[in-house]
């Protein structure tokens, strides 16, 4: 099959188009151009707000795979921007150009009534995917895990250098974190298995982990000794802030926290993988395990 992955230059994104090139699918990625490109894909330059390109971009696919996602905006690259529009405006073209499958990228916590940015808007991307009459599936990941990763990658770096590592929101929420190859093994799955169709999956690891167990388990890991400190909400929210307008807003640039994620933060960030399991026979790998692979 001719898949077209919005977000195939991506830290997910990268994963998915390796699992696709090795089940042998003929791959084209929609990117800005901003990131690394491998070879094997047809590789077409622009973003999702691109109108005009997007119907070359859908031209002869089968399916669309839309992992297109930012976790903070900056300047005009809004979550709105990304999350829903980018995926009306990519329906569009997918449909006027005859593309019947649609596999989508959400995020666990996605819901209606959402207070994060990130997840309302996410949700009203899903609704556009389930009004669009076209054979969707939709993913909603916990927290992802592995090489290039910007969750535990960057607590793991910030033990490089740091005698302590910072537990926002006191570091009890919840997480099932899954490994990016997982990820991208379901996400391709779903081509081929008729049943995941109009199907929503939680896309979870094995077990669920408090933030400060992940982060015990990453000094575990690398044999590192630092001090966990709490941050208290209204520290990390000026951290946020300031964050956003320096980075983000001044120097155009994406900051390692704001204040959405701190929402999110705030939120246990667990699911049932049980559906995936079942229609795919899909099986997740434990932290520990994946963590000892990649720096133990
Ligand atoms: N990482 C996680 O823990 C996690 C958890 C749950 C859900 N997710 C979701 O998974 C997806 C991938 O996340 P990731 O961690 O791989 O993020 P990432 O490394 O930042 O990649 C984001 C991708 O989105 C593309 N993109 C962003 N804005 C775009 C635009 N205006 N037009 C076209 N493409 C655009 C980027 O392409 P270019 O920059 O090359 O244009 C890039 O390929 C996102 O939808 C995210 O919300 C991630």
């Amino acid at each position: 099959m001719r898949v077209m992955v919005v977000g195939g230059s991506g830290f997910v994104g990268r994963a998915v188009v390796s699992e696709l090139l090795a089940r042998g699918h003929a791959v084209r990625v929609l990117t800005r151009g901003t990131r690394p490109r491998v070879n094997g894909v047809e590789w077409v330059t622009g973003g999702v707000e691109d109108g005009p390109l997007l119907e070359r971009a859908c031209a002869g696919c089968d399916a669309v795979l839309y992992l297109a996602g930012i976790i903070a905006e900056v300047r005009d690259q809004t979550y709105d921007r990304v999350h829903r529009e980018g995926t009306v405006r990519v329906l569009a073209a997918a449909r006027a150009t005859g593309v019947r499958q649609w596999i989508h990228m959400s995020a666990l916590g996605t819901r209606a009534d959402a207070p994060s940015r990130y997840h309302a808007t996410k949700w009203a991307g899903e609704e556009a995917v389930r009004q669009s009459g076209m054979a969707w599936t939709i993913h909603r990941p916990s927290v992802i895990h592995g090489t290039g990763d910007g969750f535990l990658g960057f607590f793991e770096r910030m033990s490089r250098w740091s005698p302590a590592l910072p537990l926002v929101g006191g570091g009890k929420t919840l997480f099932q974190p899954v490994w990016v190859g997982d990820v991208a093994t379901a996400m391709v799955r779903c081509i081929d298995v008729g049943a995941s169709v109009g199907r929503t999956y939680d896309v979870c690891g094995p077990e669920r982990w408090t933030l400060r167990q992940m982060l015990e388990l990453v000094l575990r890991v690398t044999g590192r000794s630092r001090l966990l400190v709490p941050v208290p909400a209204p520290v990390a929210w000026c951290q946020a802030w300031v964050a956003e307008t320096v980075l983000g807003s001044w120097k155009g640039r994406t900051p390692p926290l704001c204040r959405d994620q701190l929402i999110m933060l705030g939120e246990d960030n667990v699911g049932d993988p049980s559906a995936l399991q079942t229609d795919l026979g899909w099986a997740a790998s434990g932290l520990e395990e994946k963590l000892r692979e990649r720096w133990g």
